[in-house]
């Protein structure tokens, strides 16, 4: 993958596509992760003598000009970091930029194509600057004009971001500190069937936490109450537990349940797995938690990827926390998958305890499924 040593930087333009697909409620961005994990770049960028750097993002999936998918909350934000105001324009055309330094596109989303990787599109991305560098490592699993299109018009390069990120993922699989330990959790087994196989080939241990563990336990024929439990997980949760060698695989050993899904909701712990009817496990038990926060202080290396229970809820929360304060402490290189987990982090207060913390919720996904990128694949070619 090309990277800004093999870009001509200095008085170059440079068009930037970062991932700042930020939560936003009401206009108020819940969580500038993103935003902040793009500022090395640009500094990067300005050192080695860019004279204009003309930012593109999308923001949501609007299916047309809808303005509360407006980057305007973002230019704002990034505005705030820097000390600087950032304009936005409203289409990618070089006569609505201007010269300032640092300019913004609107929401590329917003344009006809981009999702389609529309070479039109691109093309137009393109006479907007002399080279391009990609720092959305969010977005680099999609093939999008933005990410993708345009990287084949303009010398293009990986940005900062990007770089650490792959270099990160793919690292852990490649060439591990052992042993090295999975931690996969969340709601869906479906949805994390790749990432465990993955693991399975590598890892010396893989935890299983979350409402993901209940297929597994069906798969057993062990009781789920009226616990979460994807009916389409049950067969893959088979063979992932026929496909684990002897003691690589860990499921929960007791859990802490609830009447309902909700905060004020009545709370038991079992001893054991089974849910009894008329109540759903919500969290991994004390003990669980206990061991699995050992497993990770005894580890050359972590990657944890969705929560333990429903971390959101306080009776609910000691699980992830536990697996959270064991990633802050342990001597591991510890590698965070993004969304839910990151979220958790972030609720802790330990987002900056780990050695990485991904910017990518899919695309970090599909990285350590061993799926390859379209958005780093174009920067290889
Ligand atoms: C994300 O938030 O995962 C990325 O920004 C990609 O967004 P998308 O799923 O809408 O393409």
């Amino acid at each position: 993958m090309r990277t800004l040593d093999d870009l001509e930087l200095d008085g170059a333009r440079v068009l930037l596509r970062v991932d700042f697909n930020v939560p936003l409620n009401d206009g108020v961005i819940g969580d500038d992760t993103r935003i902040r994990a793009a500022l090395p770049t640009l500094s990067a960028l300005r050192e080695r003598g860019a004279s204009q750097i003309v930012l593109l993002a999308h923001l949501g999936r609007p299916k047309a000009r809808e303005p509360e998918f407006s980057l305007a909350p973002v230019a704002a934000r990034l505005g705030e970091l820097l000390g600087h105001d950032v304009s936005l324009a409203a289409e990618p055309e070089r006569d609505e930029l201007g010269d300032q330094p640092l300019v913004m596109v609107e929401n590329v989303r917003y344009f006809p194509g981009e999702t389609k990787d529309d070479a039109n599109l691109a093309a137009r991305y393109a006479a907007l600057a002399d080279v391009y560098v990609d720092d959305a490592f969010g977005a680099a699993h999609r093939a999008h004009a933005s990410n993708h299109g345009v990287a084949k018009l303009l010398p293009a390069a990986a940005g900062l971001l990007l770089q650490r990120e792959v270099g990160t993922l793919t690292g852990i699989l490649a060439n591990p500190g052992r042993p090295l330990v999975a931690i996969v959790g969340g709601s869906k087994v479906t949805d994390k069937i790749g990432v465990l196989q993955a693991f399975l080939q590598v890892a010396d241990t893989v935890l299983i936490g979350g409402a993901m563990c209940f297929p597994f336990f069906a798969a057993q024929g062990i009781g789920v109450g009226s616990s979460l439990c994807e009916e389409a997980g049950i067969e893959p949760a088979r063979e992932v537990l026929a496909k684990a060698k002897e003691g690589q695989l860990r499921l929960p050993v007791d859990l802490t349940l609830g009447r309902s899904f909700a905060a004020d909701t009545e709370v038991r712990h079992t001893d054991g797995v089974q849910t009894p009817d008329g109540w759903m496990g919500l969290d991994v038990g004390p003990k669980t938690a206990a061991a699995y926060a050992a497993v990770v202080e005894g580890a050359g290396s972590v990657f944890w990827n969705g929560p333990m229970g429903a971390f959101e809820l306080a009776p609910f929360e000691p699980g992830t926390r536990a697996v959270a304060e064991a990633m802050a402490r342990t001597q591991a290189t510890t590698v965070v998958g993004g969304g839910d987990s990151a979220a958790a982090l972030t609720q802790f207060g330990l987002d900056d305890q780990v050695t990485h913390l991904s910017t990518g919720g899919g695309a970090s996904l599909e990285l350590i499924e061993g799926k390859s990128l379209p958005g780093v694949e174009v920067l290889s070619a």
